[in-house]
């Protein structure tokens, strides 16, 4: 293992831990070693990115969503296990906005079938479930330093393992089949992340956001996602390890994170306080989450895209995720086995839910400003 797998080793305590360009490789490469192939299904919350669904498609298996409860938009427990058929080869625990989910009923019903689960940290880093870090439940966990993600290598993805054969089988796959990335991508991500410390800040994110996407569609820049991931298609290089830039930037993160939980979890009570005095109802989840770290504090609105429209004017960072149950609007849904109308609780979230910014840039004065913004709104 490099630095940066040693130290998120040690960090959540895993067996083995590997690092990909992005998070959805590590997923792919955790699903192959799991053996998941045609035929197959996976189960997941239908209220997700579609970048998480790509792998179980690139590998012939069918997503299999279910609904999320209203709360804490994670897996609706009570609908997991009818969910499962003797094709489910794996259960994916997605954290969503940084709230763990109900891990011992997960658990109790996978083992009870002897499914394995992995846990999706990329919206959740430090958060705990009756006191134990979430991504050291299942037998493997995966995360993401993509640039809206807790901490960011600007792209990046983590496998943490806790299973010795799952362990050999990545490590295999790894020697047969990943591809190296390009000098000039590497280079072009070191130059971005140089961009992204000096100029990227709440009032600029949204101008900077409209740029970035227009600059990934020319090929000027790395962007999150190439056009050809909005169909499940795998790319001749998909399968991608992580740059040393990445690297070098993920153990400068690991250094930081201690700091970057416990601004979080400040500027997030700053949020409940600031909306409690505006008379907005607050958040509620199970108190077996203790102290949430979120990667963004998410609100229900009535007008949520008036509201997006006029925090860009504005220069209030507002996230729209997720605008679908399979993130972004844009996927043609049924190419990913999701029918309208299969998850309602996570389409009522996806129309209403709007992100306000915790990252460590974001200061008490633009949760100040977020507040003022959003409470012109109405909750939901
Ligand atoms: C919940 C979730 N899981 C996984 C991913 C994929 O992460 P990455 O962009 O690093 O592949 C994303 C978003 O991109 C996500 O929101």
């Amino acid at each position: 293992m490099n630095t940066y797998e040693t130290k998120f080793a040690e960090i959540f305590s895993a067996t083995k831990v590997f690092s990909f360009w992005k998070a959805r490789v590590a997923l792919y490469a955790i699903l192959k070693a799991f053996g998941v192939g045609a035929g197959d299904e996976v189960i997941l919350p239908g209220y997700t990115c579609v970048m998480d669904v790509n792998p179980i498609k690139y590998l012939g298996a069918t997503p299999i969503y279910v609904d999320i409860e209203p709360k804490t938009f994670n897996m609706d427990v009570s609908l997991l296990e009818e969910k499962i058929t003797s094709k489910t080869k794996v259960i994916l625990a997605q954290h969503t906005y940084g709230y763990v989910c109900d891990m011992d009923s997960i658990l109790e019903i996978a083992n009870k079938h002897n499914i394995p689960v992995v846990e999706d940290c990329c919206l959740c880093v430090g958060g705990k479930y009756k006191g134990k870090l979430a991504g050291t439940f299942g037998k493997a966990a995966y995360f993401s330093g993509q640039w809206n993600k807790p901490f960011t290598t600007g792209l990046g993805g983590i496998a943490a393992v806790r299973d010795e054969s799952l362990a050999e089988n990545i490590a295999r796959l790894c020697e047969n089949e990943l591809v190296e990335p390009s000098t000039k991508e590497t280079f072009m991500l070191f130059a971005q992340l140089v961009v992204y410390r000096a100029f990227i800040y709440p009032r600029t994110t949204a101008l900077a956001q409209t740029l970035f996407r227009f600059l990934t569609k020319k090929g000027a820049v790395v962007g999150s996602s190439s056009s050809c991931e909005f169909e499940p298609t795998m790319a001749e290089d998909f399968f991608k390890a992580m740059s040393k830039v990445q690297q070098n930037q993920g153990v400068r993160q690991l250094r930081k994170l201690d700091k970057n939980i416990a601004h979080r979890k400040q500027m997030a009570s700053l949020y409940d306080e600031l909306l409690a005095q505006k008379g907005w109802s607050p958040r509620e989840y199970d108190s077996n989450i203790q102290e949430p770290v979120m990667v963004r504090y998410p609100v229900r609105i009535t007008e949520k895209e008036r509201a997006l429209e006029e925090a860009a004017k504005a220069g209030v960072e507002l996230g729209s995720w997720f605008e679908c149950p399979l993130h972004p609007i844009e996927t043609p849904m049924k190419l990913y086995n999701y029918e309208i109308g299969m998850c309602p609780e996570a389409e009522k979230a996806s129309r209403e839910v709007v992100n306000l910014p915790l990252h460590p840039r974001a200061s008490k004065s633009t949760v100040k400003r977020t507040v003022e913004f959003i409470t012109k709104f109405q909750q939901a």
